[in-house]
């Protein structure tokens, strides 16, 4: 992850990568730093935590400049590990990994070099200083083909004024262009703009970016002429619009998600090449991780319900190193609300290289999953500022149940999918029960989310989102499986979260409600399932419409997204910039 830009143009550059800094926050807030070309040497300002930190920029002069916004990977989140790295003539921004970065250090520090900083990063400004001898680009090249690993550079030479140059390996990387200026960015928001054209490079592709002048040039070195994407520019949807937090904002606009994402496959011409392949599959696999990973668990009750074809349900960053098995008329998802997830990236990679035609499921239009697939089905939940992952859940659960209602061997009318969006709305109106349930559970030890069925996936995804932006220990459970021994931590401090939604198996999940209970615990109940108020034991019910029990957590995550975001709240957390995460992680 981490965030990179850079500017070069006829305007001073820090404000500008500040700005752009700013919009890249979500990729990691553990450090930012800017460097400038400045009276033939660098200006240079870094600080710990988020970018703000880095304000006032005004004695950053110099109308070039790099920036960068971290994730640590390597090296703790101090000022002295921030980007960007200066070492002789260069100053270097990365975002990625170098996974070679101790034999090259060793290197360097036999010829006596020093090093100012526990990152992986460092050490390429270091080979670049070794290798300078006039020939910029080349010197770039040269290191480049020294890294093992994923990058997105961009580089300052104090030798070579007015000039940066970017490079890319698995790791994103966009320029903009227009009139007297250049930009470069990790993603789109950070640089869109009126006029501005932009560039998506490839891997192995470099840049040499002047004041309105931008060269590129392919893996060979040769230069290459580049087609600008097509991008719809809305300008930055970065108001909360009366909200405290952006998490609760995205919260709300589920509706609007699940209206914009849902596909009527069978009226929509345009995706009658990928309903051709739809008939012909008969195995599917779904890679994906964290959230976008529990939607393809929702997906697979569906599909095998709904359709009787085998899904299975792969964890990206494991697919690879299982040795997977594509048999022919397999088709594979791969779900990334980002569409850069390293791990995702490398899974659906290694599924076509097998054999598999692979659809990607995105929210984000020119991403690099999107330029891998062989189909891609966008999602429309919108931008997505908080790092905790709620309308484009919705929007990825809604596109993949619009599949499985395509596949569907009892034909189902689509209005059974498109009621979700009224019902949604019901939804959140029944939620004022969230604002008594936070407090109860704001100390706990722990929490314990349980569904049986398609209730499953939410029992995952209520529980990740309440760890990941209150903290507090939790697990999501098959209601079955938590006598197998984790019944062994309950107790009267556990709350336990159920989800009730599936009338045909809801006295099994009763048992378990059952056995929580004689164990003092306290259960809160998320049902569609009117008769269960009341139920013996249970004082805490969110009632949820009735619906179509197999689309369920269409409705059953709101909820749970409240919960969490209001446990993080009372308890002092940002829930939009939980610690140690990222929005987007583009390292494997
Ligand atoms: C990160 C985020 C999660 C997200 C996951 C997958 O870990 O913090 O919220 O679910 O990446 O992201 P993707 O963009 O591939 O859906």
């Amino acid at each position: 992850m981490c965030g990179i830009v850079g500017y070069c143009g006829h305007k001073n550059a820090a404000p500008i990568l500040l700005e752009g800094l700013k919009k890249l926050e979500y990729r990691g807030y553990d450090s930012a730093g800017i460097a400038t070309l400045c009276g033939g040497g660098f200006c240079l300002k870094r600080c710990k935590g988020r970018v703000d930190g880095l304000v006032p920029v005004s004695e950053l002069a110099g109308k070039t400049g790099i920036g960068h916004t971290r994730w640590a990977t390597h090296g703790a989140p101090t000022e002295e590990n921030a980007h960007p790295h200066c070492y002789g003539r260069f100053a270097v921004v990365h975002n990625g990994i170098i996974e070679n970065e101790a034999l090259l250090k060793e290197e360097c520090l036999l010829r006596g070099e020093h090093f100012a900083s526990e990152t992986d990063s460092e050490v390429i400004a270091h080979l670049l200083e070794e290798g300078f001898a006039g020939d910029l680009l080349g010197c770039v090249r040269k290191v480049c083909a020294r890294l093992r690993g994923s990058y997105a550079l961009a580089i300052l030479c104090s030798a070579e004024p007015d000039k940066i140059i970017a490079v890319r390996e698995k790791s994103p990387l966009i320029v903009g262009a227009r009139r007297k200026e250049c930009f470069l960015a990790s993603d789109l928001p950070a640089i869109a703009g009126e006029g501005v054209e932009v560039y998506a490079l490839a891997d192995g592709e470099a840049a040499c970016i002047g004041a309105g002048e931008v060269k590129f040039y392919g893996k060979t070195g040769a230069e290459v002429q580049k087609t600008p994407v097509i991008y719809d520019f809305e300008g930055e949807n970065a108001e909360k619009g009366g909200y405290t937090h952006y998490m609760e904002k995205e919260i709300g606009e589920v509706p609007a998600s699940i209206a914009n994402s849902l596909i009527d496959f069978s009226s929509e011409s345009r995706y009658s090449d990928f309903c051709k392949v739809l008939c012909q599959t008969y195995y599917i696999q779904i890679i994906a991780c964290g959230t976008a990973y529990h939607s393809g668990i929702a997906a697979k009750y569906a599909m095998e319900r709904l359709a009787r074809i085998p899904v299975e349900v792969c964890i990206a960053s494991e697919y690879r190193y299982r040795d997977p098995i594509i048999s022919p008329h397999t088709l594979v998802f791969a779900v990334s609300q980002s569409g850069e997830t390293a791990d995702t990236l490398a899974a659906a990679q290694c599924a076509r290289e097998r054999g598999a035609l692979v659809a990607a499921i995105t929210n984000v239009p020119y991403s690099s999953l999107t330029r891998m697939a062989d189909f891609v089905l966008f999602t429309h939940a919108g931008r997505e500022i908080a790092v905790a992952a709620t309308k484009s859940y919705a929007a990825q659960l809604a596109l993949l149940f619009s599949v499985a209602l395509f596949l569907s061997k009892e034909r189902l009318p689509f209005s059974v999918l498109s009621d979700f969006v009224e019902l949604s709305r019901h939804t959140l109106s029944r939620c004022f029960c969230i604002a008594d349930w936070a407090p109860r559970m704001k100390e706990a030890k722990s929490v314990f989310f349980l569904g049986r069925g398609v209730d499953y996936c939410n029992a995952l995804e209520g529980s990740l989102k309440l760890k990941e932006i209150s903290y507090l220990p939790s697990e999501g459970y098959p209601a079955g499986e938590l006598k197998h021994g984790t019944l062994a931590l309950v107790d009267d401090r556990t709350p336990i979260v159920v989800l009730l939604t599936q009338r045909a198996l809801a006295e099994k999940t009763m048992n378990a409600v059952h056995e929580v209970v004689s164990r003092g615990a306290e259960v809160f109940l998320v049902t569609s399932l009117p008769e269960y108020v009341g139920a013996e034991g249970i004082r805490s019910v969110c009632l949820l419409p009735e619906c179509a029990e197999i689309f369920s957590p269409l409705l059953s995550v709101i909820p749970l997204q409240l919960l969490a975001y209001r446990v993080a709240v009372l308890r002092g957390y940002d829930p939009d910039k939980p610690r140690n995460l990222a929005k987007s992680v583009t390292v494997e």
